[in-house]
């Protein structure tokens, strides 16, 4: 009995430190995960239990590769707009890859994933390219493309179109 409690709380730890996301500790969370009384068996009825829990967004829209394949589905429909173009033009191939990168982790941390974000904030990195609502008009466009593409649910469509329109006012100029 003394290992199935220690499972148990092991556990409840570990939920927690996921929960906390980056507000947990490292140093616990590695003792936590390394732990030799961590065993898959006594962690099954717990999991189960898990599903009933409230996902995030990151977890809903099938986590990082999923968000990665809507970063490469974008970032190629902007390049190659007539009316977006212009912000991509001339720009080195290390840059544009650089970009989506921080693209799709700026977008893993904002839907509550595991990922911490490095880039710059969106105010910062668009101040000056003078991108006009019309500008933001169509990239709403294929932002809802994309996402329709990959039979993203209409829920977390909306979730991630209100996220992305909560950062206009720092893009837009
Ligand atoms: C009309 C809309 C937008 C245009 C034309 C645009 C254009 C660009 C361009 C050209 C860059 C490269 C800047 C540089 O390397 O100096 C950039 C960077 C970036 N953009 Fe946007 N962007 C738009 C909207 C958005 C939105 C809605 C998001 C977030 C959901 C976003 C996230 C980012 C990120 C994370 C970076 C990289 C930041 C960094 O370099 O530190 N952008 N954007």
């Amino acid at each position: 009995m003394a290992d199935l409690f220690g499972n148990a709380l092991a556990y409840e730890e570990l939920r927690g430190a996921s929960v906390l996301g980056s507000r947990g500790s490292d140093e616990h969370q590695g003792a936590v995960l390394a732990g030799p009384r961590v065993e898959t068996a006594s962690l099954q009825p717990e999991e189960s239990t898990m599903s009933a829990e409230v996902k995030t967004l990151y977890e809903r829209l099938g986590g990082y590769d999923a968000i990665t394949a809507v970063a490469n589905d974008l970032l190629p429909r902007l390049q190659t707009d007539p009316q977006l173009g212009r912000f991509w033009a001339h720009r080195g191939e290390d840059g544009v890859a650089r970009e989506k990168q921080l693209l799709i982790d700026f977008l893993c941390a904002g839907a509550g994933g595991p990922v911490y974000y490095r880039g710059r904030d969106m105010a910062l990195c668009h101040r000056g390219m003078r991108i006009s609502e019309s500008d933001w008009s169509v990239f709403l466009g294929h932002a809802a493309a994309t996402l329709a593409k990959f039979r993203v649910p209409e829920a977390e469509q909306r979730e991630v179109v209100s996220f992305v329109q909560s950062l206009k006012g720092e893009i837009v100029e």
